[in-house]
C-alpha cells in the first residue's frame, strides 16, 4: 500500500513500513536501534533530477554535493556514481572522499578557515578547485602555491547582502558574516583583484556563493543571483573579469513535517538558470556556467532513524513521555534548532492516533527531546518507531556525548539492505583514551 511520505517507502503485506523493499522491523531487528536507514532510489532521483534539470536547459553546470549534510565513503561513492561533483570542508571530509575513491577533480574544498596542514592536503591531492573566503587564506595559498610552483583553480566566495531567514530575506547592508568577501563592501572586488594579481597561483574560475538554508523560495536565489550578474556587469568593464563559472551554494527546503511546503527542487534551478540568462543576455555577456551544491534536500529526505521505546513516564494532567534508545547523540537539531520531525510506530504506521505522546532521548538533560507532542497509537516499551526526514546532519552531527556509540547506517534499495557504518562499540568509544596509570 502506498504511503504517502517520501520515496519508496510503504506499507508492506504485514501492515509494516517498508523503505527501499526492505521491512523497517527486519532491519530493526538485525541492526540494532537507533539505526539509520537510507533509501538510496531516493537519493539517485534527486541527484539526477537536479542535473536533468540543467540538462534540460540546456546550460553547462555542476552539481555539487554538500557533504557536510553526511559524509561517508558510501554516501561518497553513490554520489561519484550518479556523476555529482563534492563539496568538503575540512580535512576530514576531503580524507574521507579521497579514501571513497572519489573524482579529485570534481572536489570543491570550502571553509572560512582552513588550516595549512589543509590546504596542503588539497593541494597534495590535486582537487578540482578551493573556494577562497577571506585574505588570510588568499595570502596563505599563494605563498605555498609559489613554493610549491602549482597552479589551481578557485572560486571567491563573496557574501551578496542577502540573508535567507526561512521564509523572509534580509538585505544585509553590511554583509555581516563570517564568510566570505563583501559584494557591496569593495571586499569582493579587492579579493579578485588579488587572486588576479597573483595569476602564476591561481586560475580564478569564478564566483561563488550561499545564501542560507532549508529555504522553501526561490526569491533569495534570484535576488543573490541577479546581484552578482549584475556586478559581472561592472567588472567585465572595469578588471577585464569574466567568471565562467557562478555557484550558487545550496539551501533548497525539504519537508520535516506536513507543514513543510518546498519546491520541487528543479523548480530552484530553473528560476536561478532564468534570471542568470536574462541578465547575462540583456548586457551581452556570456551565460557563465552554473553550480549548485545541495546538501540536505539530496539526502535529508531519504533518511529515517529508527528507534525502540523503552520507558514511560506520565506527568499527571500534563504530558505522556516516551523515551527512545537514541536522542540528541543521534539527532541534536531538535535542541539545537527547535527543529520539528514526525514519526509512526514502525509496525504500524496507518493506525489511527490514540494519545499524544513527547518523545524524548535518553540523554541526562530536560532538553534532548526528538518530538515535543506526537499523535501516535499506544506505544509499549519495545516498539519501534521511525522518526522522518533525518538523513541530512543527523548522522552528521551526532556525538558520543554520555558516552553514548554513535549508531550504525544501512542503505537500503531494491529490497536489499547493506550496512555502510557499523555501531561503534564500546571499545571504539575508549579507543583514543589513555591510562593516567
Ligand atoms: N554550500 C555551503 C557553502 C553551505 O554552507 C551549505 C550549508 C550548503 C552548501 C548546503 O546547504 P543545504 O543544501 O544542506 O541546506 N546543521 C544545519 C545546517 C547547516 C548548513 C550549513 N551550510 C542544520 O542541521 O540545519
Amino acid at each position: 500500500m502506498a504511503f504517502e511520505r517520501y520515496g519508496t517507502m510503504k506499507v508492506n503485506d504485514k501492515g509494516h513500513l517498508e523503505i527501499g523493499g526492505v521491512d523497517t522491523l527486519k532491519l530493526a531487528e538485525s541492526y540494532g536501534t537507533p539505526l539509520y536507514v537510507y533509501d538510496v532510489a531516493l537519493i539517485r532521483e534527486r541527484a539526477r533530477g537536479f542535473k536533468k534539470t540543467f540538462e534540460e536547459l540546456g546550460v553547462k553546470a555542476q552539481v555539487a554535493y554538500a557533504s557536510k549534510a553526511f559524509s561517508a565513503i558510501a554516501i561518497y561513492q553513490l554520489m561519484a556514481e550518479e556523476g555529482m561533483s563534492l563539496d568538503v570542508v575540512s580535512g576530514g571530509e576531503l580524507y574521507t572522499a579521497i579514501e571513497a575513491g572519489y573524482p579529485k577533480e570534481r572536489i570543491h574544498f570550502h571553509g572560512n578557515n582552513k588550516t595549512r596542514e589543509e590546504l596542503v592536503m588539497a593541494l597534495d591531492y590535486e582537487i578540482g578547485c578551493i573556494v577562497l573566503d577571506n585574505f588570510y587564506e588568499i595570502e596563505l595559498l599563494t605563498e605555498l602555491l609559489r613554493n610549491r610552483k602549482q597552479k589551481i583553480a578557485v572560486l571567491v566566495r563573496v557574501t551578496p547582502g542577502i540573508e535567507a531567514h526561512t521564509h523572509d530575506y534580509i538585505l544585509t547592508g553590511q554583509d555581516d558574516s563570517k564568510f566570505g568577501f563583501g559584494l557591496t563592501n569593495g571586499q569582493a572586488e579587492e579579493a579578485i583583484r588579488q587572486v588576479l594579481a597573483a595569476s602564476d597561483a591561481f586560475d580564478l574560475i569564478g564566483l561563488h556563493c550561499h545564501i542560507g538554508s532549508q529555504i522553501f523560495e526561490t526569491t533569495g536565489f534570484v535576488m543573490a543571483a541577479h546581484r552578482i550578474m549584475e556586478q559581472l556587469v561592472t567588472w567585465h568593464e572595469s578588471l577585464g573579469f569574466d567568471s565562467k563559472v557562478l555557484n550558487l551554494g545550496g539551501g533548497f527546503g525539504v519537508r520535516y513535517t506536513e507543514e513543510d511546503k518546498p519546491l520541487e527542487p528543479a523548480e530552484y534551478v530553473r528560476q536561478i538558470v532564468a534570471e542568470i540568462k536574462k541578465v547575462a543576455d540583456g548586457h551581452g555577456l556570456a551565460v557563465p556556467e552554473i553550480w549548485i551544491e545541495p546538501g540536505r534536500s539530496l539526502v535529508g529526505e531519504a533518511g529515517t532513524t529508527l528507534y525502540q521505546a523503552g520507558s514511560r513516564k506520565e506527568v499527571p494532567g500534563v504530558r505522556q513521555y516516551l523515551a527512545v534508545d537514541g536522542g540528541m547523540n543521534d539527532n541534536i537539531r531538535p535542541a539545537l534548532y527547535e527543529a520539528h520531525y514526525e514519526a509512526v510506530l514502525a509496525r504500524r504506521p496507518l493506525d489511527k492516533p490514540e494519545e499524544t505522546i513527547s518523545l524524548a532521548g535518553k540523554c541526562c538533560e530536560s532538553g534532548d527531546m526528538l518530538i515535543w507532542d506526537l499523535p501516535l497509537p499506544k506505544a509499549a516499551a519495545g516498539d519501534y518507531l521511525a522518526v522522518f526526514c533525518t538523513g541530512a546532519y543527523g548522522y552528521a552531527m551526532a556525538s558520543n556525548y554520555n558516552r553514548i556509540p554513535r549508531p550504525a547506517v544501512v542503505f537500503v534499495e531494491n529490497g536489499e539492505a547493506k550496512l555502510v557504518i557499523k555501531r561503534e562499540s564500546y571499545a571504539d568509544l575508549i579507543q583514543n583514551d589513555l591510562a593516567l596509570n
